[in-house]
C-alpha cells in the first residue's frame, strides 16, 4: 500500500486549487456555479507577447536553457527592477523560475535547516506555510486584523522573531486580503528588521501593478536600503500580464542565495519552459500601456464587490488597496442557521452552504489561517460579480 513521507504527511494540498476543482466539478455535471475562487486574472495574455512566443518556437528555441533563466531574460528582469523599483540588481543576482510558486519553494530549500523559523503574517497566501514546513522549518505566525487593515503592526513583529527566525514573508498586495503597505507602514516594518540581521526578508510583490486610486507600491529593499543585502525580492509575470499558464516568476537577491537556488533547480525542475521565457522577455520589455486601465478595471469591480457585500446581513467587507480580493468577515453569520438549516459554526460550514444553496464558490477563511472570513476573486466581468453578489445578498437574508 502506498504510504505518503513524512515530509509531505506535514502539509495539506492548496484549498484554493481544491474550491476551484470543485466548482469546476460542479459545473461539469451541469451545475449553475459561479466560481469566484480562482485567483487568475480574465484577460487574455497580450497579442505582442504571444507572437513573441510563435517567434521563438519558429526560431528553434525550444532546447535546455540555462538552469535559471536566459541571460536575455535576466536582463530584461534588471531593467524592470530598475524602472518600476529602483533597484539595482546585476544577472548573477536574478533567478528565474517554473512560476512565482517554485521561486519560493526554492529560495526556503535552499535556505532552510530544521528547526528554523519563517515569520508569516496571517491572513496567508495558502502556500507560504505548507512550503515552508515541506523544506523543514517551522512557520511563526504574526495575527493581524480587519482593524489594521490586515497589516502586521511593528509591535507583533517583534514579538514573532526569535533567535531562530531565518525569513519574514512580507506580500504586499496581498492574497487574500488585498491589504498593501504604504512606505510608511514598510518604514516600521524595516525598522524592526534593522535590529534582527539574522531575518532575511522574502517579499512576494506578484500584485504589484494592480494597487488603485492613489496608492504608491514600494517594496521593502527600496524603502531601507539596508536590507536589500538579506532580501530576496520575487515577483513575476502571472498576474501583470495575464500569463498564469505560462509559468515564468523571478526573484533579484543576494548572489550566493541565487545561486543555491539554482543548484534546487539544477537536481529538480531544470529550466522553466524556453518558450515561456522568450514570452517573459516579451511581457517585460514590450509594450506597458495596458498594465494602468487594466488595474483601474478591477478598481471598479473592487468597488462593485465591496459595495454590494456591505449590503449583504451579516457580512463586513473592507475596502482593500489592491490585487483582486477582498477578505470579507462573516462574524454577524456564525452561530446562526443557513437557508438549508443546516447550522453556520465556521466561515468553511459558510463556504459549502453558498455553494449548495447559490453555486457560489468562494474560498473560508481558515484556509488563510484567519477566521471568520472568505476571499472572493473579482477578476471576472461586472455581470458575473453582480450575479454572484446577488446570490450572496439573498443567501445571507435567508440566514436566521
Ligand atoms: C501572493 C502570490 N504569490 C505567488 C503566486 C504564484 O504565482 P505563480 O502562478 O506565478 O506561481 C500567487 C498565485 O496565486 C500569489 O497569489
Amino acid at each position: 500500500m502506498f504510504a505518503q513521507s513524512a515530509a509531505l504527511a506535514r502539509i495539506k494540498p492548496s484549498a484554493t486549487l481544491a474550491a476551484d476543482a470543485k466548482a469546476r466539478d460542479l459545473k461539469a455535471a451541469g451545475k449553475d456555479v459561479i466560481s469566484l475562487a480562482a485567483g487568475e486574472p480574465d484577460f487574455d495574455t497580450p497579442d505582442n507577447v504571444k507572437e513573441a512566443a510563435i517567434r521563438a518556437i519558429r526560431a528553434g528555441k525550444t532546447k535546455y536553457t540555462n538552469v535559471d533563466g536566459i541571460a536575455e531574460l535576466k536582463t530584461a528582469i534588471c531593467g524592470k527592477f530598475k524602472r518600476e523599483n529602483g533597484l539595482d540588481y546585476t544577472p548573477a543576482q536574478i533567478n528565474v523560475s517554473p512560476g512565482g510558486k517554485p521561486v519560493i519553494f526554492n529560495a526556503m530549500v535552499a535556505s532552510l535547516n530544521p528547526g528554523d523559523e519563517v515569520v508569516i503574517p496571517r491572513p496567508y497566501w495558502v502556500s507560504y506555510p505548507d512550503m515552508v514546513l515541506l523544506a523543514g522549518g517551522e512557520p511563526r505566525f504574526v495575527p493581524t486584523s480587519a482593524e489594521s487593515g490586515f497589516k502586521v503592526k511593528a509591535a507583533d513583529l517583534e514579538a514573532a522573531i526569535t533567535p531562530r527566525t531565518r525569513w519574514l514573508i512580507l506580500n504586499s498586495p496581498s492574497n487574500p486580503s488585498g491589504a498593501a503597505y504604504t512606505k510608511a507602514e514598510l518604514r516600521a516594518l524595516a525598522d524592526v528588521l534593522l535590529r534582527h540581521p539574522q531575518v532575511w526578508i522574502l517579499t512576494d510583490d506578484m500584485y504589484e501593478h494592480l494597487v488603485f486610486g492613489d496608492f504608491e507600491f514600494w517594496t521593502i529593499a527600496q524603502v531601507e536600503p539596508a536590507l536589500y543585502e538579506r532580501t530576496l525580492t520575487m515577483n513575476g509575470v502571472s498576474k501583470a500580464y495575464a500569463m498564469t499558464g505560462w509559468r515564468i516568476g523571478y526573484a533579484g537577491g543576494p548572489e550566493p542565495l541565487i545561486k543555491a537556488m539554482a543548484k534546487v533547480m539544477s537536481q529538480t525542475t531544470s529550466n522553466p519552459s524556453s518558450i515561456s521565457q522568450w514570452a517573459a522577455v516579451e511581457a517585460l520589455t514590450g509594450p506597458q500601456d495596458f498594465i494602468k486601465p487594466n488595474a483601474k478595471v478591477f478598481e471598479e469591480r473592487r468597488d462593485l464587490v465591496v459595495s454590494m457585500l456591505n449590503q449583504a446581513r451579516g457580512i463586513r467587507c473592507p475596502t482593500p488597496e489592491g490585487a483582486f480580493y477582498v477578505y470579507p468577515s462573516v462574524e454577524g453569520l456564525i452561530g446562526k442557521s443557513a437557508p438549508s438549516g443546516k447550522p453556520i459554526g465556521s466561515d468553511e460550514d459558510f463556504a459549502v452552504e453558498l455553494l449548495e444553496t447559490e453555486g457560489v464558490s468562494v474560498v473560508f477563511g481558515a484556509a488563510f489561517g484567519l477566521s471568520p472570513h472568505f476571499r472572493i476573486s473579482y477578476a471576472t466581468s461586472n455581470a458575473v460579480l453582480e450575479d454572484a453578489c446577488t446570490r450572496i445578498q439573498r443567501f445571507c437574508g435567508q440566514v436566521g
